[in-house]
């Protein structure tokens, strides 16, 4: 049971109330393709009872609170104060001008039925022209994008059109999630450093700003959470952190842990409680979908490959277990394989040892989908992200870690990789916001416990 002086370092000492989620929350994503796709048209179809949110947190999981007689549970969206599916609205940019049914149809993920079953309402949703800069995505070229004669001019039109999508549809609230393609690898240069140079970089059009940048740059200042789904720079710059402070915006990312990782993650924590040795993990992928076409640059390549590496140390340790991890080879490989599409296959190899050092080898195969596996994430940080601008709590919000390869933290935090130490801190900070609203509002714990007694 999660107790106030347990509270994670991140959670507010004193609680404020959560302001309740009335109204309209629309949810804009640069990228629609097939993780946008398969999010959008899922919402859409477990709307109308055509399907289960299976996967998602917010809509399946339960949390133990106070209010709850022991030994019960309180499902999480019944006590902790999230916006409704129903009030849901979907929107973003892309540089293909395809609605969402045809962008759907070209993904290749949801089937047809269920497709044409919600055909009017994936119609009615067309990406906005997107900033695009084939340098950082260079396997992409589309036409429907913006022109500017600077990047600060692409960041003032991103701001009308968050402006003008939140007064067309009604909306009292929006937060933004990267779903776009892995931009090129890169590093925080002299540019990132700083609010003030980030800006007159935006003015000057460096090179040094991605498109996804650009897009957080209008985010936070318009207010809306920001999270990067994809394992770009972005959104860890300190420039854009400080702006995240300063205008008070949480943000999260990055990189959406949904499969290979989320195995290791599982994994990697009950050898080293069982203080098995690991000399080895090998792991390989292939994939078929456009994010894999895009994944075979070696730029955008090392991006992924770099974020999918850096759980595994955290996890082992090797500087504490030198004779268990300190000689770990680990290694990640991504193939591009067309006729998989979106059914990623990944296979691990892991050459562990035990006893005396007697080698023993455990041999995964994850016959996946990947779209499947990330669009109930895309919900979830939709509406946590969303509680966490309600609930007053800004910059890297850690306690979403759950959902990421590569977790950004606040400075000199390290990031906690082991999936259930990620999901103890998830459900901690969701028991504080459901306390919190059982103490300053009209919900009732007392009439909750009379409930899940019946
Ligand atoms: N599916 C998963 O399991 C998973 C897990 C972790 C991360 N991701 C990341 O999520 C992202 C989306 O994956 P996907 O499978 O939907 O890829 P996708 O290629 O189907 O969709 C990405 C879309 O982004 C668009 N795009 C590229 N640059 C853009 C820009 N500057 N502005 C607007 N749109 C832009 C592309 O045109 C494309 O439609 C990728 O970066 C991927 O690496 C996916």
């Amino acid at each position: 049971m999660y107790k106030r002086s347990e509270a994670p370092h991140d959670a507010t000492t004193t609680p404020t109330p959560v302001a309740r989620p009335e109204g309209r929350l629309g949810v804009l994503m640069p990228g629609m393709g097939a993780v946008a796709t398969t999010f959008i048209g899922g919402v859409l179809a477990i709307r109308r009872g055509l399907g289960k949110p299976i996967g998602s947190l917010s809509q399946m999981g339960t949390l133990s609170m106070d209010c709850a007689p022991s030994g019960r549970v309180c499902p999480i969206r019944d006590v902790v104060p999230l916006a409704r599916l129903d009030d849901l609205v979907f929107g973003g940019w892309d540089i293909f001008d395809m609605d969402m049914y045809a962008a759907a149809v070209e993904a290749g993920v949801l089937a047809k039925p269920t497709l044409d079953s919600i055909r009017p309402d994936l119609q009615a949703i067309r990406p906005m022209p997107a900033v695009f800069d084939r340098r950082y995505v260079n396997r992409l070229d589309g036409s429907h994008t913006k022109s500017g004669r600077t990047k600060m001019d692409m960041a003032d039109q991103v701001r009308a059109d968050i402006q003008a999508f939140k007064a067309d549809n009604g909306l009292a609230r929006s937060v933004m999630i990267w779903c776009g393609s892995t931009e090129s690898y890169s590093q925080p240069g002299p540019v990132h450093q700083t609010l003030t140079g980030f800006e007159a970089g935006l003015k000057a059009d460096d090179p040094g700003i991605a498109p996804s940048m650009i897009y957080a740059y209008a985010a936070i200042q318009e207010r809306l959470p920001f999270v990067n789904g994809a394992p770009n720079l972005t959104e860890e710059i300190p420039a854009l952190q400080a702006l995240a402070q300063h205008n008070e915006v949480p943000l999260s990312g990055k990189d959406f842990k949904t499969g290979q990782t989320m195995i290791k993650t599982v994994l990697a924590p009950a050898f080293r409680a069982r203080l098995l040795g690991v000399a080895g993990w090998f792991s390989t992928n292939i994939l078929g979908n456009r994010d894999g076409a895009v994944l075979d640059d070696p730029q955008a390549l090392k991006a992924k490959e770099i974020s999918k590496l850096s759980a595994l140390e955290h996890i082992l340790r090797p500087e504490s277990f030198p004779d268990l991890y300190a000689d770990l080879h680990h290694s990640v490989k991504i193939n591009y394989y067309p006729p998989r599409g979106d059914n990623k296959e990944g296979w691990d190899n892991i050459d562990i040892f035990g006893w005396l050092g007697y080698p023993m080898q455990v041999k995964i195969n994850f016959l996946c989908r990947d779209s499947i596996l990330a669009a109930p994430l895309v919900l979830d940080v939709a509406l946590f992200m969303d509680l966490a601008a309600r609930s007053g709590w800004h910059g890297p919000q850690d306690w979403l870690s759950f959902y990421y390869k590569s977790p950004v933290t606040p400075a000199g935090v390290t990031a906690e990789h082991d999936l259930f130490k990620q999901l103890e801190r998830l459900n901690a900070r969701l028991n504080q916001a459901a306390q919190t609203v059982a103490r300053n509002t009209e919900f009732d714990c007392n009439r909750q416990k009379r409930r899940l007694l019946k």
